[in-house]
């Protein structure tokens, strides 16, 4: 398969040194880099450094190779253009439309998406002139992500900060794998519920009946579920994952403190998505003390219980009308036709199934399934980062919440 190519534009600004690791987290993942920095950019950080880490002669003007043409090929071969940090002074040439360099000329032959992550001091990010800049790069249909906020360059704070290479890696790989509209909050408004994590049954007040559910999906599913603009509860049950930020975290252990939770938060949500292994029993009862072991002496079978099927009692029992409910199921065999009659019988309208077994799904970052939908829909998924399958499902909960004709977020 071919890799995607990317554009790297990077200026002239202290922040240069972030795109580095922009650059690396990009070639690690599997993408072919482009560098194109501007000759300012080349005064922070040094044309081998970015030739080494990318693999490909660096040139910030026109007349190297001139040949190759590369002023208009680097831009039409483009599958994504990206300039991290972009200065005050390339998003008034790119508003402009100015063509003085190689990035410039990039950036007027690309039909890509385009993505600018600015950094500057904040009395040149809130000037007139590079509001109405970034205005109308946006008009034109080019991403800007918001500077953060915090330290720059001397002593002072602000807005202005380049943000995260790990936030701007994540814009981008968003836009490549969905598309121009995938920076659009498509979910703004929405409340969503996510369980994550595995449930622990007590044997005895040290030993449990548990699972290998890492949470790895449901924190996945947070984190894009937030980053599409929803508010996002998650209920995680024995995760020691960090917080999603601003999402609502409340921990549980069992599979009936998860119920409980879930049930609560549902109250008022629009979708509620089930990732979370719930046991299905649980001892039938929970000894006071540490069992024993004693000499020449059987140990006692254990007595199980059924665990409340949440996922079937919330489809049963949409708290919100037009709800969207959706589950995991995790196969080991007959994968599809499992997940099919799994479908069905739980009520829900979206089951994404995927093959579990060795390297496969639990505790790796990776995953691959198959959204099924009640209406008989199947969409595969390849193999590819857990954010990506949780965009997918997203995707898939959005267009069902949509065509549902509920414009009105629940609550709202
Ligand atoms: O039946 P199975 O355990 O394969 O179903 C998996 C799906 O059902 C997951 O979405 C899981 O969160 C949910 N589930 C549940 N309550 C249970 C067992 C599973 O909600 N007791």
């Amino acid at each position: 398969m071919n890799k995607p190519r990317v554009v790297l534009g990077v200026c002239g600004g202290i922040a240069a040194y972030k795109a580095c690791e922009l650059l690396r987290r990009f070639t690690e993942s599997g993408h072919d880099v482009q560098v194109v920095p501007t000759a300012s950019a080349l005064r922070f950080v040094g044309e081998p450094t970015w030739a080494a880490l990318s693999g490909h002669r660096v040139s910030s003007e026109v007349w190297e190779s001139v040949h190759e043409v590369p002023h208009v090929r680097i831009g039409q071969a483009a599958d994504l253009v990206v300039v991290a940090p972009a200065t005050a002074d390339l998003l008034a040439r790119a508003a402009h439309g100015l063509a003085d360099d190689l990035l410039t000329n990039t950036l007027l032959t690309a039909r890509c998406p385009v993505i600018f992550a600015p950094a500057m001091h904040t009395e040149m990010w809130e000037h007139p002139a590079t509001r109405e800049n970034v205005a109308t790069l946006r008009r034109r249909g080019a991403f800007v992500i918001e500077p953060a906020v915090g330290r720059l360059t001397g002593a002072d704070t602000g807005r202005g900060r380049l943000p995260e290479p790990g936030a701007v890696f994540d814009a981008c790989r968003r836009v490549l794998a969905r598309g121009p509209r995938a920076l659009e909050p498509d979910l703004a408004g929405r409340h969503v519920v996510i369980s994550a994590g595995g449930t622990r049954e007590p044997l005895d007040p040290v030993r449990y009946l548990g699972n290998r559910s890492s949470g790895k999906q449901g924190y996945a599913l947070a984190r894009t579920a937030l980053a599409r603009g929803a508010g996002v509860t998650l209920v995680a049950a024995n995760t020691e994952l960090p917080d999603p930020a601003g999402a609502e975290v409340v921990r549980v252990g069992t599979a009936e403190e998860l119920r409980e939770a879930v049930v609560k938060a549902a109250a008022g949500a629009d979708a509620v998505v089930m990732a979370a292994a719930v046991a299905d029993f649980r001892p039938a009862g929970r000894a006071q003390g540490k069992i024993k072991k004693r000499e020449g002496v059987d140990p006692e079978a254990v007595a199980l219980v059924r665990n409340p099927d949440i996922l079937a009692e919330l489809s049963v029992r949409r708290a919100t009308p037009g709800q969207v409910v959706a589950g995991f199921a995790a196969e080991t065999d007959d994968v599809l036709a499992n997940g099919r009659a799994k479908l069905v019988r739980k009520g829900c309208d979206l089951l994404v199934v995927n093959e579990v077994g060795d390297g496969l799904a639990f505790g790796t970052d990776g995953n691959e399934a198959v959204i099924l939908e009640a209406g008989g829909a199947e969409t595969r998924v390849p193999y590819g980062p857990k954010e990506e399958l949780a965009d997918r499902v997203w995707d898939t909960i959005v267009r069902t919440l949509e065509s549902r004709g509920d414009q009105q977020p629940a609550g709202g």
